[in-house]
C-alpha cells in the first residue's frame, strides 16, 4: 500500500533544505515538516522572529516561512527525535569537493551524507523513505543502502533520488513553478510505492506531467548533467566574450542572435566575469572525477574545459584591471561592488568576486567592498578560506562598508562583480565627482548603460566588447 506521508524530516537547513521544506510545508498543511541541522546558530536564525535575520536571503522566502512556521513547519537541532518521528527523511546536507586524500579537488566529499545515513540507521525504529535531496555522484544510493541495511533493528529503508533544481535568487518561484521535479526510485513494487508517496507530495501544487520518474541512477546523473550543461553555456558565451573584445563584435548581440534560434534558446547566455555558486564547479568536477574513475579520459577532459575557461575568465578580468591601471595597483584603492555570486542571494560560495579580489590583493591593491546583502564577516571569511595570506593581512588590506557611495570615494577604479539591480540606479554623476581621475569602471556583469556612463566621463570597460 502506498504510504501517506504525515511527517517529514529534512536533515540540513541550508540554501536547499530551508526553502524547499518551507514550500512543502506551505503547500501540504496536513504534513508536519521538521528541518534539522547540527548548526545551532543557523537553526536559531531560521526561528528568529525578525524575518530579515533568516540565514538565507531569497525573494519571497520570508513570507512562506511566516505562513507555515510553528504551524506545520519547525526548525530544530534535535536531529534524533525528528528522525524517529518521520515517515520520510530528506537528506539535504552539503556535498563539497573533497579537500584531502583520494579524489582531492574533484570528487564529492560524502562524509556528511554518510554520517546522516549512520545516524538514521542507529535511531530509526520504524520504516522510512530516505530521499536524496543533496546532489550526489551517480550510484550513491547503493552506498546509502548498504549502510542503512546493515542494522539489526528490522527497519526497512527505501531510497529515492530527488535532486533539487532550484536556482538561488529565484528559489521560491522555482519551487512553486518547477519546470519539472525528478524522482528516481528502485524498479520494484516497493520502490514504485515509495516513488508514488513522493509524487503525491509534489502533486499538491504541481501538474502530474511535470513530475518525472526514472530509475535512481538516471536521476542522480541527471542532476550533475543539468549543472554541467548550464555551466557549459556560460563558459561558451564567456569564451566568445574574449573574442568579441578583439574583433569589435558585441557579445550581447551575438547572444541575442544565437539565442533566437529555438534550437539554442536564449537563457544562460549572459557574458560575465565567470560563474560562481556552490554547485556548478563542484558538480562538474564531480562529473569529471566519475568519468575518470570509469577510465573515460576523453569525456573527463571535455567537461573539465568548462572549469578551465571559467577560471581564465576571472583571471583575465582581474588582469585587465591591473593592465589598465598602468600596470600596477600597488597601494591603490579598488572598489568592488557586489560580493554575492549572483544577485538576489546572500550566498558567496565560489563567487567570482573572491578570486578577483584575491588576485588584486596579490598585486598589493587595497580593496573596499560593498554588497547589499553580504556581511563583512562573510567577506573576510571567504578571503581567509583561500589561505593566500594571513588573516591579519586580509583585515589590513580589505575594508567592507555598508554605504556604496562611501565605497567609491577616492578610489582608483570600481569593479562591478554582482549584477544587483540597485547598482544601475546609483547617482553615477555624483560618484564621478568622488573618484580619482581617470575614473575607471570595470563592469564584470555588463550592468551599466555604456553610453550614459561614458558621457559622464568614466573610462568604461565591460566584458565582451
Ligand atoms: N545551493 C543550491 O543552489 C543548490 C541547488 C541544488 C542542489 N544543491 C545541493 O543541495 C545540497 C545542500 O546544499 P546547500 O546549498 O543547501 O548547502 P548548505 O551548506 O547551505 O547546507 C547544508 C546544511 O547541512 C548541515 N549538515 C551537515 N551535516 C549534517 C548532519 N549530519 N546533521 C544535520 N545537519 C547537517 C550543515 O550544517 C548545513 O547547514 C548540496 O548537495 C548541493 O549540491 C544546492
Amino acid at each position: 500500500m502506498i504510504k501517506k506521508i504525515k511527517n517529514i524530516c529534512c536533515i540540513g537547513a541550508g540554501y536547499v533544505g530551508g526553502p524547499t521544506m518551507s514550500v512543502i510545508a506551505s503547500q501540504c498543511p496536513e504534513i508536519k515538516v521538521t528541518v534539522v541541522d547540527i548548526n545551532k546558530s543557523r537553526i536559531d536564525a531560521w526561528n528568529n522572529e525578525d524575518l530579515s535575520k533568516l540565514p538565507v536571503y531569497e525573494p519571497g522566502l520570508a513570507e512562506v516561512v511566516l505562513g507555515a512556521r510553528n504551524k506545520n513547519l519547525f526548525f530544530s537541532t534535535d536531529v534524533e527525535s525528528a528522525i524517529i518521528e518521520a515517515d520520510m527523511i530528506f537528506i539535504s546536507v552539503n556535498t563539497p569537493t573533497k579537500t584531502y586524500g583520494i579524489g582531492k579537488g574533484m570528487a564529492a566529499d560524502l562524509k556528511y551524507i554518510e554520517l546522516c545515513a549512520r545516524q538514521i540507521a542507529e535511531v530509526a525504529t520504524t520504516d522510512k523513505i530516505i530521499v536524496e535531496k543533496s546532489t550526489l555522484p551517480v550510484r550513491t544510493a547503493e552506498a546509502l543502502k548498504k549502510i542503512l541495511d546493515n542494522t539489526n533493528n528490522n527497519v526497512n529503508f527505501d531510497i529515492l533520488s530527488n535532486p533539487e533544481f532550484l536556482a538561488e535568487g529565484t528559489a521560491i518561484d522555482d519551487l512553486l513553478n518547477a519546470d519539472r521535479v525528478l524522482i528516481g526510485g528502485e524498479e520494484s513494487e516497493r520502490g514504485n510505492m515509495a516513488t508514488q508517496s513522493l509524487v503525491d507530495i509534489y502533486a499538491h501544487w504541481l501538474p502530474k506531467e511535470r513530475i518525472l520518474t526514472t530509475n535512481v541512477w538516471s536521476s542522480e546523473l541527471s542532476k550533475l548533467t543539468a549543472n554541467a550543461f548550464l555551466a557549459q553555456r556560460v563558459s561558451s558565451i564567456n569564451a566568445l566574450s574574449e573574442l568579441c573584445e578583439v574583433t569589435e563584435a558585441n557579445v550581447d548581440e551575438v547572444a541575442r542572435a544565437i539565442g533566437s534560434d529555438s534550437r539554442i534558446g536564449s537563457k544562460f547566455l549572459k557574458a560575465s566575469v565567470g560563474f560562481g555558486g556552490s554547485c556548478f564547479q563542484k558538480d562538474i568536477l564531480n562529473l569529471v572525477y566519475i568519468s575518470k574513475t570509469y577510465g573515460l579520459e576523453a569525456v573527463a577532459n571535455y567537461w573539465e574545459q568548462i572549469i578551465i575557461i571559467n577560471d581564465h575568465q576571472k583571471r583575465r578580468f582581474a588582469e585587465k584591471i591591473v593592465k589598465t591601471l598602468f600596470n600596477t595597483v600597488s597601494g591603490k584603492k579598488i572598489t568592488i561592488l557586489g560580493w554575492a555570486f549572483k544577485k538576489d542571494t546572500n550566498d558567496t560560495r565560489e563567487s567570482a568576486a573572491i578570486y578577483v579580489a584575491d588576485y588584486l590583493l596579490n598585486e598589493q591593491a587595497e580593496i573596499t567592498v560593498y554588497d547589499p546583502k553580504v556581511t563583512k564577516e562573510q567577506i573576510l571569511a571567504d578571503l581567509d578560506y583561500l589561505n593566500t595570506r594571513s588573516e591579519n593581512e586580509n583585515r589590513d588590506l580589505v575594508t567592507v562598508v555598508n554605504d556604496p557611495i562611501k565605497a567609491c570615494e577616492d578610489t582608483h577604479a570600481i569593479a562591478i562583480l554582482t549584477e544587483w539591480d540597485v547598482f544601475k540606479d546609483y547617482d553615477w554623476q555624483n560618484i564621478y565627482t568622488k573618484v580619482y581621475k581617470p575614473a575607471f569602471i570595470f563592469d564584470g556583469r555588463r550592468l551599466l548603460d555604456k553610453e550614459m556612463i561614458e558621457k559622464l566621463g568614466f573610462e568604461y570597460f565591460r566584458i565582451g566588447n
